[in-house]
């Protein structure tokens, strides 16, 4: 207490001395933390609310349940927290991943888990609003609902023969009024226990798949009209806000489930919005009429890695460094500035099996949201900003926080910061097979513009490719041109099923008819370029066509960022 009392103190004199003098340009500067994934103990979350309250935030959403374990006692419905409060292993990948996937109790050995009374949380939200933050907390619906089902089968949709359950899905029967009764029972329970005024509904991701097959949800369907199951999503959303707003809360959804939600209605409604995807949807969204708070995943998801993944501990994936979360511009969103209530980090917990990393992954990050959110266009230069999260983290780390170490940061991949001079730059490509759709960078030009990817695949830069043979590429450089060497990189992560190549050729020719293969070698990575891999084709000869071909291992995918000749 005594530490939590000094970090109070030093931080609220340090870190938001300034923030503190002007109105917030923002009413939400939220931090979420998913403690269904991973548990963590109220005293955990006492520390950050310290925090989290100094730097500017002001909403500490809690996401409480999710496949990874019920976590709020609720006293009408024991069986929730009873049944699937541990499982079998922390170990995310094992677990979920591996497809353990069982529950487990206290008892189990190597049970792993908790939840949190109601007496914890009426304690940690006066504790939260004694320090200006208000607790969101968050009950998912109707999808990354499986430990729901699991506690309570009959919540499930019906196999086709109308007798039997359908396996579990993880998504609510929206067909079945037990499902209802649940929500209303649980609801009841977290209203009363959260003074909030936004109750959060989840919506998302739900798969809708077992809908389509249950005899419940196509009678339900066709009695209110719908012209698909998918749409007994929306119906769910809006009959629970309603019923929540009914009982004078507002409701919040994650964007998929907008559809469905109340909007404005000129009574008290004002329902919104959280974007965690881009912020193209933040705009469609605000065009229609809700207020929405911004959260979009590639500037607020914490669980990304915050340095080049290779000298990072587990994370989700991506990359999402201090600079690029400070780039977030909810100001440039030019719907009516009043519907964009502020922003948010989320700190999901797959790959955040301790407090440490917890606090690891949030601090500095959570202070470019905060100061976003306080200060919105008249924030700090990002120069000015760097310096004192900087400051912050050596502070914090003093305070017992585990921060991360920015000054040791290793930063983008140089190669990524500026264009790339070179002789292929601008050629013609001509693609003998596709690149993935789903990873298309820049398209036909994305490997000769010049620009080179950062330490994620899905940064816009890599293209990718899949199947056998997957890249054959043939590079047109205009006219014959004396080439000394070309060079490719290829990234290798084989946590997300990346690999380098199993065969590589490049064969050029003058005429574009006859090819002449050309012998490689591989240069191994340095610590500075980690798991991106440069091969080298020595030329010193004159060419007009390159033909690159690569294949990767089966069931791999090949990422490549730039075909470069010098
Ligand atoms: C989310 O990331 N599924 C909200
Ligand atoms: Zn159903």
């Amino acid at each position: 207490m005594l530490r939590s009392t000094l970090t109070a103190l030093f931080l609220a004199a340090s870190l938001s001395a300034s923030a503190q003098q002007a109105q917030p340009a923002y009413a939400w500067r939220g931090c979420m933390i998913d403690v269904s994934r991973h548990f963590f103990a109220p005293s955990f979350l006492q520390r950050q609310i310290d925090v989290l309250s100094a730097a500017g935030i002001n909403r500490l959403h809690l996401h409480l349940t999710d496949a990874g374990g019920w976590r709020i006692e609720i006293k009408s419905r024991p069986l929730l927290t009873a049944l699937t409060a541990w499982r079998t292993q922390s170990d995310w990948d094992a677990w979920w991943v591996g497809g353990d996937r069982q529950y487990a109790t206290p008892t189990t050995p190597r049970a792993y888990g908790g939840y949190y009374t109601q007496n914890e949380l009426q304690e940690l939200v006066a504790y939260a609003r004694a320090r200006g933050i208000s607790i969101v907390p968050e009950i998912e619906m109707p999808g990354h609902s499986e430990e729901v089902l699991t506690a309570y089968p009959t919540l499930r949709c019906l196999q086709p023969d109308s007798a039997t359950l359908a396996p579990n899905t993880g998504d609510l029967c929206p067909s079945a009024e037990e499902t209802y009764a649940l929500l209303r029972d649980v609801l009841e329970e977290v209203m009363a226990v959260f003074p909030s005024e936004y109750i959060h509904i989840g919506g998302d991701e739900a798969n809708r798949t077992a809908w389509r097959n249950c005899p419940r949800c196509q009678a339900k369907a066709k009695a209110l009209g719908l012209s698909s199951t998918d749409d007994l999503q929306a119906y769910l959303i809006g009959r629970v806000a309603r019923w929540v707003n009914a009982r004078g809360r507002r409701v919040l959804v994650w964007d998929e489930a907008a559809k469905g939600l109340p909007v404005d209605d000129g009574a008290d409604t004002k329902n919104a919005v959280m974007v965690w995807h881009g912020t193209d949807v933040a705009e469609r969204l605000l065009a229609q009429g809700y207020d929405v708070i911004l959260t979009p995943a590639d500037f607020c998801y914490l669980d990304y890695y915050q340095d080049a993944p290779h000298t990072q501990p587990r994370a989700f994936g991506g990359y999402l460094p201090l600079r690029k979360v400070y780039a977030l511009r909810p100001e440039s969103l030019k719907a009516d500035k009043g519907k964009v209530l502020g922003v948010q980090g989320n700190l999901w917990t797959e790959y955040v099996p301790t407090e440490a990393q917890a606090e690891y992954m949030l601090y500095p990050r959570i202070l470019a949201i905060a100061e976003i959110g306080m200060k919105g266009a008249r924030r700090r230069s990002w120069k000015r900003f760097r310096r004192y999260g900087t400051e912050q983290c050596i502070e914090l780390q003093r305070q017992g926080i585990n921060a991360f170490n920015l000054q040791s940061e290793t930063g983008q991949r140089a190669e990524s910061c500026s264009p790339l001079k070179h002789k292929a730059r601008g050629a013609m490509v001509a693609y003998h097979r596709p690149y993935s759709k789903y990873y298309p960078a820049g398209g036909d030009v994305a490997l000769t513009d010049g620009l080179r990817g950062d330490w994620t695949h899905t940064d816009g830069r890599w293209q990718g490719f899949y199947g056998k043979e997957a890249l054959d590429i043939t590079l047109d450089l205009g006219r014959q041109q004396h080439l000394r060497n070309l060079s490719a990189d290829f990234m290798e992560n084989l946590g997300a099923d990346i690999a380098l190549p199993e065969t590589l050729t490049l064969s050029v020719s003058a005429d574009g008819r006859s090819f002449q293969e050309i012998s490689k070698s591989r240069l191994q990575p340095t610590k500075a370029s980690g798991p991106i891999h440069r091969y080298l084709w020595n030329l010193n000869a004159p060419a007009r066509y390159l033909r690159l071909q690569a294949a990767p291992p089966a069931g791999k995918w090949l990422f490549t960022d730039e075909i470069v000749a010098q």
